[in-house]
Order: C-alpha cells, then structure tokens, then sequence
C-alpha cells in the first residue's frame, strides 16, 4: 500500500512538473492581458526556443499567424512574423522600442565590455566614413592586397602546383578572417621587422594562430550567448577572452601599420571620453568580433553553391573574365597580380545576385527591441496589437520571409538569378498577398541597426571568389556529396554555420 501511495505520489509530482515546464513555455496572443506569474526561470524555455529556433517560429507562424507572443528567460517577445508589418518594428522611434538595452546586456556578458551613452553615434559615424563611400575604396584596397599576401604568396615559386586538399568551410573561413583582420586592425610593422617580406610572413603567421583562437571562441559562442556554458567551457571562454583583450590592446595596436580609420578612430573617441584602456581593449575584442563571425562562413556558402550548381559556377566565372578583360588586366604566369578596385566591384550584377541569394539562404538573424513605453503595433492587415512597457518585440526575417514560398518558389533551392530581372539588372520587386515587399531579404538586419558593414563585407566575399576564380583550379573531392545541413545551435546569430565540413582541393594554375 505504501508502495502504491508512493507511486502515486511521484506520478503527481512529474505531473505537476511537466505541467510547469509547459507552462513556462506558454504562448499567448499579444494584447492579451498580462500572464499573472512573474519572471519565471528560464531554463525551460530557452532550452525550448533554442533546440531549433527556426522550427520553433515555423510551428508557431503556421499556429498562430502574423503575431504571437513567447515568453522566454521571463520577458514577453512578440515575435512579429508577417514582412509587411516588419516597418512598424524597424521604423518606430527609439523612445518606444529600443535596440541598445538588449545589445549592452549581451556584450557586458559575452564580452564584459560597458558600453558607453554615445556608443551607437560613434560606430555609426566611422562606419559611415570608413565602411562606405569613398573609405570602402581605401578598406577595398586594403583586404585586396591582404587577400593577395595569404592566397597567392607562393604564386611564382612553383610550389603550390600540387592539389591542396582540406575542408572548404575552414579554408573559406581562414582566409576571409584572416584578410578581413588584418584589412582592418593594421598590419605587422616594416620598421620591426626591417623587411615587407619578413613582416607579411609575420602577418601570415599571427592571423593563423589568431585564426585557430577566434574559432574556438566561436564555437562557444551559442551557449556562451544563452549563458549555458559548463564549468570547463566557462575557463577556456575566460581564457580566451582574456587572449583576445592581450593581443588586440590599444597598447599592441600602436605599434601596427595600417591600422583602419575604423578601428582607429573608434578607440580615439573612447580615450577622450576617458574610458579606460582596459575597456578599450575589451572593445576592440568586440569590434573583431562584430567584424569577422560572419563574412567566412557566407564565404564558404557561396562557393559551395556555386561549385553544386554549375550554370551559376560558369555564369559568374564569365562576368569575373569579362571584367578583367574590359580593364585590360591578364592572369598569367610571371604577370602583376591583379588588382581589383571598388569600382570593377560594381559591376557585377551576376555575382550579387548570387551573394543575395546565399545570404538568403544562409544568414538568419534575430532583430530584438525593447519596448520602452506602453504602445500599439500596427499591422499590415489593420490589426493592432497593445503591447506593454517592459515587452520585447522580435523578427525573424529567415522564417519570416525569406524561406517564404509564397515570396521565393522553390524557397531552399539555390537560384543564382533570382535577384535578377529579364535584362540582367538587379531585381527588387518580390511580392506577398499580391503587395510589393519592401523588407523581402533581411542579412544584414534592418533599421538603425543595420549592419554597417554590409558594404565591405559584400566586397570582402566578392574579392575572395574573384581571386579564386582568376587563380585556382577547385573542385569538391566528392562531387556527388549532398550540400551539408545548418548547425541549428546558431539560428539568430547571423551567418549560420554547417553542421559539418566538406573536403575540396585547389592548386594554382599559373
Ligand atoms: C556576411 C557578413 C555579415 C553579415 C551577414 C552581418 C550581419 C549583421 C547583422 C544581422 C547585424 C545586426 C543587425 C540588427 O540587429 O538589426 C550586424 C551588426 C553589425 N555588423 Fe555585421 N554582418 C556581416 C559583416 C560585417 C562586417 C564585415 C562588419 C565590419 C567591418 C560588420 C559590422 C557590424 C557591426 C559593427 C554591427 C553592430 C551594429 C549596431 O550595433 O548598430 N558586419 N551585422
């Protein structure tokens, strides 16, 4: 009997368990009124959300339609799923829903970095000088010549005819990190190392340690993000942290050449507002960071596409040949290594349509906002939604849109044309309901929080795939292997990562 009581006991007790973990996780349309609980715990939930979040919202969409709410780690997010509502989140003012709290929150903890009031002012304005308009000649320059020091150094010597064979996303990822780093945070010194030849192979060598660093650091990162790490985890994030903050000190940084007018003159401002140095080197920790997670896996997406899908492959190679020929420049053997210029990356609506269109497939950011005050959300539709001071209103533009059939037939296909028109110009008009879409691909994010660096980073990949268009034979060793799948850890993140990687070869063809 007493056996029986028991049982009976531990079946209502996992009950009432599973009960609370259900409820933890409740889903609710917004406007509804307040759940009476508190902030609950959140370890439920956000294991829920974080299992797959893409199937999660996918679910959710299809249940629940343009607008529901989730409570998760003790906030209400609404997550808003219909792009023709997308407005009313990315064009509110900033007194009503905020981007910053919920940015300073993630990078005091991820990075341990305060930010300042006039954080976002400042990475604006040297975005905007040096990211853009004529500073992206200056940063393209830069990554070209960076690009050419760890891709064709051995071009010459006869030493790279013999196939290379190694993992596509580790190589795309490498040298794209690598040249993007050392394009912004400045070179080794000539006057150290009392010859250019010594101080680029100092150059080589650092990136690829940093390279291996960086990695390690991104592969926490997910876990590090929701504050999951294990005890050991937790060490070699601090570690590793603690590296990053050494090797990219203000104090380290004086002694580089070529440093950007990004990266320079973001620390310039922080010392006259008197922060400390320690916390300006915790920012520059941060800016590699913003800067570098995201470009090297695009890369390697985008060649992996192209190598799978041989009408994009050729198409692009021919606008690639079509634009060095029209600027008079070869690739030969014993020739100058050819430039590229911002302007030659103008035009090449080919490529950008298949950067867009990887971008689409690949890139999948959550936007999160703060609700500062009591306001209403109106929706494309003419529904309004009250949501409350305190609330986090969220878009998931992958699910949102951009796997949409309805917008993109055919929507995990990889079409390199789709962001062309007929004649060959990039295409804009995409459409849901019958209405036009203004946000129909959102990368980079939307809003005053849209990446600034998407301007660079479009280059960045465009200079990679030209150099290894114009330089190298590649191929995937195993040209019937299946595309591998997203790691599914990292959806919200940016540029999402494959779950495994895949072997190619390359050697030079000159
Ligand atoms: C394929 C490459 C890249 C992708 C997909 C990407 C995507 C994004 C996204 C989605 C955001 C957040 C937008 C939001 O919250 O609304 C962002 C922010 C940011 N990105 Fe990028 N990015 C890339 C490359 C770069 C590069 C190369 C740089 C710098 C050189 C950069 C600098 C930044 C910075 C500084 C922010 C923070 C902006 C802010 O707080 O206002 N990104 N990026």
């Amino acid at each position: 009997m007493g056996s029986l009581l028991q049982i009976l006991l531990a079946l209502f007790i996992s009950v009432i368990g599973a009960l609370y973990l259900l409820g933890s996780f409740r889903r609710r349309r917004a406007g509804e009124p307040p759940l009476d609980k508190g902030p609950i715990p959140w370890f439920g939930h956000v294991l829920e959300f974080r299992k797959d979040t893409a199937k999660f919202l996918q679910r959710m969409k299809e249940k629940h339609g343009d607008i529901f709410t989730v409570q998760l780690g003790g906030f209400y997010f609404h997550f808003i799923t219909d792009p023709l509502s997308f407005g009313s989140v990315v064009k509110e003012a900033r007194t009503k829903l905020d981007f910053t709290k919920f940015a300073e929150q993630l990078v005091a903890r991820v990075f341990g970095y305060n930010s300042m009031e006039i954080e976002h002012k400042v990475l604006q304005a040297s975005s905007t000088k040096h990211l853009m308009g004529d500073g992206l000649v200056v940063m393209t320059q830069a990554m070209m010549s960076n690009l050419q020091n760890l891709m064709l150094h051995s071009v010459g010597s006869g030493d790279d005819k013999q196939w290379q064979e190694t993992g596509l996303f580790t190589y795309s990822y490498n040298i794209v990190f690598r040249a993007g780093y050392l394009a912004l945070f400045g070179n080794e010194s000539v006057k150290s190392t009392g010859t250019l030849d010594k101080a680029k192979e100092i150059d080589r060598q650092h990136s690829d340690e940093l390279f291996k660093e960086f990695r390690k650091y991104d592969q926490l990162f997910p876990n590090l993000a929701y504050g999951v790490l294990g005890p050991s985890e937790k060490m070699e994030a601090e570690r590793l942290k603690r590296l990053f903050w050494s090797t990219l000190s203000v104090q380290k940084m004086r002694s580089r050449d070529n440093i950007s007018g990004w990266v320079s003159d973001q620390q310039q401002v922080r010392d006259e507002q008197g922060m400390q140095e320690f916390m300006q080197d915790r920012f520059m920790f941060l800016l590699l960071w913003a800067s570098q997670g995201n470009t090297g896996p695009a890369a390697f997406w985008l060649l992996l596409y192209l190598m799978k899908h041989p009408d994009a492959m050729n198409a692009v190679k021919k606008e690639v040949e079509e634009i060095l020929r029209e600027t008079g420049q070869e690739v030969k053997r014993g020739g100058p290594l050819i430039d590229l210029t911002r302007d030659m990356l103008l035009k090449t609506p080919i490529l950008d349509s298949a950067v867009e269109e990887t971008l689409r497939l690949t890139a999948a950011p959550v936007l999160t906002r703060a609700v500062l005050q009591d306001m209403t959300i109106n929706m494309a539709s003419g529904q309004e939604y009250k949501i409350r001071k305190g609330d986090r209103v969220a878009v998931f533009p992958y699910i949102a849109v951009q796997v949409d059939p309805e917008v993109y037939p055919d929507p995990y296909t990889f079409k390199y044309d789709r962001f062309l028109t007929p004649d060959g110009n990039k295409k804009t008009d995409f459409y849901k309901g019958g209405k036009k879409l203004k946000y129909y691909n959102m990368p980079w994010g939307a809003g005053t929080t849209m990446c600034p660096g998407r301007f660079f980073a479009t280059n960045e990949l465009k200079q990679f795939l030209f150099l290894m268009l114009s330089y190298f034979d590649f191929e995937l060793k195993n040209p019937n292997e299946e595309i591998p799948g997203i790691d599914i850890r990292r959806w919200g993140f940016g540029s999402m990562q494959p779950t495994k990687d895949i072997q190619f070869r390359y050697r030079l063809r000159f």
